[in-house]
């Protein structure tokens, strides 16, 4: 079974954060939590912060404002959760700018080979919408990480069956034509790219027209994608020796796993930014959910936006179904109802937490039942005759 995903909660003490933290844990994920200094002090805080380390939690002190605490943080985890609260939503772009430094890919590994760029010279990500492919495409490359050649290499050393011998890592799940390196990333990232394919006269030109560094990375590739240097032989057993036959029960880094992608999950948890006719004062809340959906998608960062709704935490009964602004208690004589009152609402659990710990067993039924549904319900539960007003409200 493949290793559940490291999260890290940006905004983990949060009214959303704290939810999402226990849920986290729960599930056995590896959960780190940014906290900022100043806020272990607060008494309120304090608890819920030791709650988290009860769950194993690891605590990360960091601020949105402190870039390296940021970059330290996200280089630790597979998954960014950001919970930052509405007065921060703006301030994601330094999560973002966190995140590319970090690197949008998880593990740089190197080795033999790096597949992290793809190869391509003139970038430090790897690509998105076009890739240069060197030759047909169709020669094996060999791709391992520096921590899978230290462990070979250590292994080696006192083991009789290397001695005078050549030890390849020529690690099955690692080899790789460019063709098939190109098509796992297209699945990786969702998207076909556009493939150019440069012919080797076209490679041994441009070695010749370039400049150092770049004319020795392309006579590097010339080797290895062209002419397939790390496996246009066979390994001849007299002289050498290979590494996953020797030691099988080392478990090597596979390019699939080193090109698994960091996921930000943005600040959002409400209604689709993209689908709202919010108006002010709320609307510039959501303006600014936008412009992080929009940055995080022009910079290629793999996301998930999270929907909920409008969740029912402390929504329903009470505030939903009363007056706006007038007591928080649930109505039980008069309700108003926006509009005519036909369009659908969903009320629903924060994702993966169980309300039982705060609500009795009738209420967390109806907070997962169509906001229509409730209203209705109300109106048979009330002690006295419902009157309705339509909103905006009439005397009567
Ligand atoms: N659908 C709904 O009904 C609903 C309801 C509520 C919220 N939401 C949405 O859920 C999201 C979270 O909102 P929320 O109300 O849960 O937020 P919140 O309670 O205000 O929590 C904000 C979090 O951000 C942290 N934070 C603030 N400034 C920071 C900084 N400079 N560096 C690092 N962390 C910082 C806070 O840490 P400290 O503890 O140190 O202050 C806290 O953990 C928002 O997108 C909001 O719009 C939706």
């Amino acid at each position: 079974m493949a290793a559940k995903s490291r999260i890290l909660i940006i905004g983990g003490t949060g009214i959303i954060g704290k939810f999402i933290v226990e849920a986290s844990a729960k599930a056995g994920h590896p959960t780190y939590v940014l906290v900022r200094k100043s806020t272990l002090s607060n008494p309120d805080k304090g608890k819920l912060i030791e709650n988290f380390k009860n769950l194993g939690v690891a605590i990360l002190h960091g601020d949105l404002d402190d870039h390296e605490s940021m970059v330290n943080a996200i280089k630790q985890v597979d998954v960014v959760i950001s919970t930052v609260g509405p007065p921060q939503l703006a301030e994601q772009v330094k999560i973002i700018a966190a995140i590319k430094e970090a690197g949008s890919v998880k593990k740089l590994g190197k080795g033999q080979k790096s597949p992290n760029k793809l190869a391509q010279m003139e970038t430090t990500a790897p690509p998105r919408d076009k890739v240069r492919i060197f030759g047909d495409g169709n020669a094996k490359a060999i791709f391992n990480t520096e921590e899978d050649i230290a462990t070979y290499t250590i292994r080696a050393v006192d083991d009789p069956r290397t001695l005078n011998k050549i030890l390849y890592l020529s690690l099955p799940k690692n080899i790789y034509s460019f063709n098939e390196l190109v098509a796992l990333w297209e699945k990786k990232i969702g998207k076909p790219l556009e493939k150019i394919y440069v012919p080797e006269e076209q490679i041994l030109k441009e070695i010749k027209e370039s400049q150092f560094p770049l004319n020795v990375f392309l006579a590097l590739n010339h080797s290895v994608f062209v002419k397939g240097d790390h496996t246009n032989f066979a390994i001849e057993p007299s002289v050498a020796v290979e590494a996953s036959e020797l030691y099988p029960d080392v478990k090597y880094t596979t390019v699939e796993e080193y090109l698994h992608q960091l996921r930000f999950i943005p600040s959002e948890f409400g209604s689709d930014v993209d689908h709202t006719h919010v108006v002010e004062p709320a609307k510039s809340g959501f303006d600014t959910k936008v412009q992080i959906r929009r940055t995080v998608e022009a910079e290629g960062i793999p996301y998930t936006s999270v929907s909920c709704n409008y969740f029912a935490g402390y929504f329903l009964p009470a505030t939903a179904l009363s007056e706006p602004g007038a007591s928080t208690a649930a109505l039980r004589d008069e309700i108003i109802i926006f509009g005519d009152g036909n369009f659908k609402g969903i009320a629903e659990e924060i994702p993966y937490y169980s309300f039982l710990q705060q609500f009795s067993t009738w209420k967390i039924h109806y907070l997962r039942l169509p906001m229509s549904l409730l209203l209705l319900f109300g109106r048979r539960r009330s002690a006295n005759p419902l009157r309705k007003s339509i909103f905006p409200r009439t005397k009567s």
